[in-house]
């Protein structure tokens, strides 16, 4: 059995999965302009692929899939900044090319920029095995996104501080399949912050609206100034809880994805169904993933030309 420290893959893929906000409390603004959070994050089985290989000097960028459009393939795209930053701070050439397969939508609420930005980080310490425990690499994560952090674990988890505290889940979270119901609309995440008032007026006069749901509470103190700020899609959300008869309809983190949670998927098709006889939008039923994704696929060779002890395939075809 070869040991990982002496693996050197050449080529490394994994998914980067998008995330769900199932509560989402906001706290007092911050000094630095960040509000303190606490939520409850999962991974879904929605996601995009993120592949890693050499590249002949220095970083290469190619996007494509049905959310690739919407995705800049240049230096401000969070994958080339995790690269850049990962090089840094192992005091090596940023040679990578990188190649994006997207799916989530851009600017959605569901963390696909910062999922692409963490699987980045978890597969160049593979590809160019630095070995640095999963803790570095989500601390390096949080100079990228609040989101980060969690999105290089991808463990459901209590997600707190900025977002950089990141507690996985000790008891599993229960099966839960969502409806996705994607608008079409990009929500810049720092405008939604700007509509919250996190004054204690506000917190004495309004109750979030919860859904108590198979043991969990689902609640999203960014829903309100979401929907605020973007009134087509305060629209769309009230025709889907009126005319399709959503249940626990919610907004996904910032928005614009809306959401709703299951128990099963035939009652989760149901609902993608009505939806669809409703509105045009883009849906999708996403799992709830108990643990972070196990399809990780590296080739290359080790200091034996075996396969390591935890790789399961080739390259996608
Ligand atoms: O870190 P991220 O890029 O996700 O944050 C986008 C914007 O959302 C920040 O510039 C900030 O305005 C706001 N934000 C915040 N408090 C957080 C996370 C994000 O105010 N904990």
């Amino acid at each position: 059995m070869t040991r990982r420290s002496e693996f050197r893959p050449n080529y490394v893929a994994l998914p980067a999965p998008a995330k769900l906000n199932i509560s989402l409390a906001i706290g007092p603004r911050q000094p630095d302009g960040y509000h303190l959070l606490d939520s409850l994050m999962v991974p879904l089985d929605l996601h995009d692929d993120v592949r890693l290989s050499s590249s002949a000097g220095g970083i290469e960028l190619a996007v494509s899939g049905p959310t690739g459009a919407s995705t800049p393939a240049d230096p401000t795209n969070l994958v080339w900044r995790a690269a850049e930053l990962l090089a840094q701070e192992a005091g090596r050439p940023s040679d990578v090319r990188i190649e994006l397969f997207k799916r989530i939508p851009v600017a959605g609420g569901l963390g696909g920029g910062s999922s692409d930005a963490g699987a980045t980080l978890v597969g160049l310490n593979r590809l160019w095995n630095l070995n640095f425990p999963v803790s570095r690499l989500a601390g390096l994560g949080s100079r990228l996104g609040s989101d980060v952090p969690f999105c290089v674990y991808r463990h459901p988890s209590w997600v707190r501080g900025r977002g950089e505290i990141v507690e996985p889940l000790q008891t599993p979270i229960p099966s839960l399949f969502i409806v996705l119901i994607f608008p079409g609309i990009a929500i810049a995440t720092r405008n939604v912050y700007e509509h919250l008032d996190v004054s204690m007026e506000r917190l004495l006069r309004i109750i979030p609206r919860k859904h108590p749901f198979r043991g969990v509470v689902f609640f999203n103190d960014l829903e309100g100034p979401a929907l605020e700020v973007c009134p087509p899609l305060s629209r769309l959300f009230r025709t889907l809880e009126k005319s399709a008869g959503v249940p626990r309809l919610m907004v996904a983190g910032s928005g614009s994805t809306l959401f709703a949670a299951f128990d099963n998927p035939t009652d989760a098709s149901q609902c993608e169904h009505r939806v669809r006889s409703c509105v045009s939008c883009g849906t999708a039923v996403a799992a709830v993933l108990p643990g972070p994704p196990e399809d990780i696929h590296d080739e290359g060779d080790c200091d034996g030309h075996q396969r390591g002890p935890d790789q399961t395939g080739g390259p996608p075809q």
